[in-house]
């Protein structure tokens, strides 16, 4: 486990000892610098309960990260984007999930500045295309990423989407040099169906693979079918993007969670999060460029649904049949 990363029950430990009764996950990412992220950034609050998830290599990341495919592509002003994406990590989002190819790179350069002087407090997942994964591809995709980041190591490297199977012995094998020489600390695939993650784990190393990231929200419940329980049963988390139904299909105008919301005090979008985040194996990465947005959505790290949300939820969003 990376030195600045503490498991839970240490973290606990060392919160009773300095007097903390609620940790956030960002403090979790921030122990060992002595203080938290929460208390280094001015007027975020410092004790949210933070839900966490337990990747297969024992670190412990928050469940809620944030998204960032059209920052840095004046969708907001970047300096809104980026006070989003900071205000985020503060309130326990640190977790950022980008890719090379998001904006052709300016996804990655605007995270650059976010994360400039706190390298640390931030879990850094980018992603690899599936046309660049032969001969020293990935090598060279992974050293662009870094140079458009500022870092020099990436938390988490994804294969966008599926290659041919047979490529697969060459893919881990990338991703396990790039491990070796420290560049990336855990590797993982998006887009993967269940029969192509069983061919993953049937290849040497295949079966390190950190998570699959997949579309999981309450409009769209495909992967309970079953790549969500095949994932559990192999202790792998999934990481679910378009968590709020995505661009053109978003939940967060539907009466239901905006009445559950108002029942709990909080906004449509942290009961649709909170709902995706709702069993401990799986991430969601929603993304805002508005510091608004980001507030209302890190509601979900804390709160919790009741049983009645859930069936009432279940009601309007019903998921594959026989699925849980
Ligand atoms: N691996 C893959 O193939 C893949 C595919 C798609 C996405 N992803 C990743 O997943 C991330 C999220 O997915 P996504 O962008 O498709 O969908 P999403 O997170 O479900 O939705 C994003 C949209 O929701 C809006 N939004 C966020 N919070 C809100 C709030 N509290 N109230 C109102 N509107 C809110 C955002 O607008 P504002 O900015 O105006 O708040 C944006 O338009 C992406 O950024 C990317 O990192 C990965």
């Amino acid at each position: 486990m990376r030195k600045h990363l503490l498991d839970r029950r240490r973290f606990n430990a060392l919160c009773a000892t300095i007097g903390l009764s609620s940790p956030s996950a960002g403090a979790i990412v921030a122990a060992t610098s002595g203080q938290s992220a929460a208390a280094q950034d001015a007027g975020a609050p410092t004790s949210a309960a933070g839900r966490t998830v337990k990747l297969p290599n024992g670190t412990i990341v928050p469940a809620l990260g944030q998204g960032t495919w059209h920052l840095g592509q004046g969708r907001h002003p970047a300096a809104v984007e980026e006070e989003a994406l900071r205000l985020g990590v503060s309130l326990g989002l640190q977790l950022i999930d980008t890719s090379g190819n998001y904006g052709d790179g300016l996804s990655e350069k605007l995270i650059s500045r976010v994360i400039a002087g706190r390298r640390d407090r931030v879990f850094l997942v980018s992603k690899v295309e599936a046309y660049e994964v032969t001969g020293d591809g990935m090598a060279r995709a992974c050293e662009a990423s870094l140079a458009r980041l500022g870092t020099n190591y990436l938390d988490l490297y994804l294969l966008h989407s599926p290659v041919p199977s047979r490529l697969f012995a060459g893919v881990v094998t990338g991703f396990e040099r790039l491990r070796a020489t420290g560049k990336i600390r855990a590797w993982g695939v998006s887009n993967f169906n269940t029969s192509q993650m069983e061919e993953l784990f049937r290849v040497p190393d295949g079966p390190s693979c950190a998570t699959n990231q997949v579309p999981y929200s309450l409009n769209n419940r495909d992967i309970e079918r079953d790549l969500l329980p095949w994932c559990k049963q192999h202790d792998m988390p999934v990481m679910a993007y378009s968590p709020l139904g995505g661009d053109n299909n978003l939940v967060i105008g539907d009466p239901t969670p905006a009445r559950i919301g108002a029942a709990h005090g909080c906004a449509a979008a942290a009961v649709a999060l909170a709902w995706v985040i709702r069993n401990g194996n799986v991430i969601a990465i929603p993304e805002s460029g508005v510091p608004a947005h980001v507030k209302e959505n890190a509601v979900a790290l804390s709160l919790t649904l009741t049983p009645q949300d859930f069936q009432i939820l279940d009601a309007a969003y019903p998921g594959p049949s026989g699925a849980n």
